[in-house]
């Protein structure tokens, strides 16, 4: 087996012993493989492609109906040549394509259903869809998708997923409305002893009687004692259940001595309890926002212009050696322009942070939310943005790139 030298020193900081432990871990399990020379057949990007895939088709097998909400089994479209779905880490989303009204969009849903499906002879993942305000995708989703339709979705993407080298042992998941989606895929894998720490869910609903995935939640609790589901109810007492918001109290009466804090729901909810984790000094890496999705409405923030309003912009868009020229609003993220006026881009998580929708700014001024910049620094040196995050405060050129979906 080979031997491996550690620098200890330059490891310090990183938790060398969790480290240190990993590595051995690595090394017997590389020591248990074939010393044969690989062959052509041996091709490590088509292993990655199998894990990392840029597109994934399926169809839809089964829709189940909730309160305000469905879920929607999809499964491998093997007759469209798609034999298997890739496998993912609890916690990742996909992003789904739709095509209609002669616009092309993707939005990211989390997987809720447990990783061990994606590896079954019947390949599935499952999403569950919340009827929203103003739910134009949602809507269109929760209105159209039957059983049998056709749908092109990502592969797994996002970092929402527990990493036990830097995560604690105890994790305590916040979760707002349809947020609670990736922490049911968690449920899932802790219960399949897929993974080992001990899940908190600390549920916030207004009512008892719209809890989304009650039962599945419920079911899950009771198959293992290290997952935990507590219903946070803002607008009902309920026996058995915390009343009020999740507050900084509420989290350190469920967390134990060290814990992580992972929170997922809408941006809303994201203020709130933005400002409840600072009351508890945790360190950085001990709290993680779920940020697939859109930031929302910029125009409050302090750092937003405060003399553009009502305005709406010119764009000229290049893409593959053509122009369209198009409007954006105030307040409206380029993506979303580019998209309603029917160019075909990509997007995966609409939230500055995957660099799918990596675009070149031309010419032209832009608000990029400090928390939805997740630019690399040559790209911002060179005027390179991701128009998903990115809103125009002043007529804009830019080239974007086709879609690979
Ligand atoms: S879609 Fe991910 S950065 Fe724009």
């Amino acid at each position: 087996m080979a031997k491996y030298n550690y620098d200890k020193k330059a490891l310090k900081g990183l938790g060398v012993g969790a480290f240190l432990n990993e590595t051995k871990l690595r090394a017997s399990e590389l020591a248990k493989g074939d010393n044969s020379i690989p062959t052509s057949i041996y091709n490590p990007n088509i292993v990655a492609a199998e894990l990392h895939p840029d597109y994934q088709l399926v169809k839809v097998k089964e829709v189940i109906e909730h309160d305000g909400a469905k879920s929607f089994v999809l499964v491998a479209d093997k007759d469209r040549g798609c034999k298997e779905l890739a496998y993912f880490e609890a916690g990742k989303y996909v992003s789904v394509a739709c095509e209609f009204d002669g616009k092309f969009m993707c939005r990211p849903y989390s997987i809720c259903s447990a990783p061990k499906d994606a590896l079954k002879q019947e390949s599935t993942y499952t999403i569950t869809v919340k009827k929203i305000d103003d739910g134009y995708v949602s809507d269109y989703i929760l209105n159209n998708w039957k059983v049998g339709t056709e749908v092109a979705i990502s592969g797994p993407l996002g970092h929402f997923n527990y990493e036990r080298l830097r995560d604690a042992k105890n994790v305590v998941a916040l979760a707002g409305g349809s947020g609670v989606t990736p922490f049911v895929a968690m449920a899932h894998s802790i219960v399949d002893n897929e993974e080992d720490y001990n899940l908190t869910i600390l549920y916030g609903n207004r009512k008892y009687d719209n809890i989304l995935l009650k039962d599945e939640l419920e079911a899950l609790a009771a198959k293992s004692d290290k997952v935990k589901v507590v219903h946070v109810l803002s607008d009902d007492e309920h026996e058995g259940c915390e009343h009020g918001f999740i507050s900084a109290e509420l989290i350190k009466k469920y967390g134990k001595d060290d814990y992580s804090i992972f929170v997922c729901g809408p941006k809303a909810m994201y203020k709130y309890e933005e400002e409840e984790i600072k009351k508890l000094n945790l360190p950085k890496r001990r709290v993680r926002f779920e940020l697939s999705g859109e930031y929302g409405d910029p125009t409050k923030d302090e750092k937003y212009p405060k003399d553009i309003k009502d305005v709406t912009f010119n764009v000229r868009v290049w893409i593959r050696g053509e122009y369209k020229d198009i409007t954006c609003k105030n307040g409206q993220t380029l993506l979303r322009a580019i998209e309603e006026s029917g160019i075909r881009v990509t997007s995966d998580c609409r939230s500055g942070m995957c660099g799918w929708c990596h675009s070149r700014l031309i010419k032209g001024d832009t608000y990029i939310p400090e928390s939805n910049d997740g630019r690399r620094l040559a790209d911002k040196k060179f005027g390179w943005i991701h128009p998903c995050a990115t809103y125009p405060l002043s007529d804009i050129e830019m080239e974007v790139f086709p879609s690979v979906k």
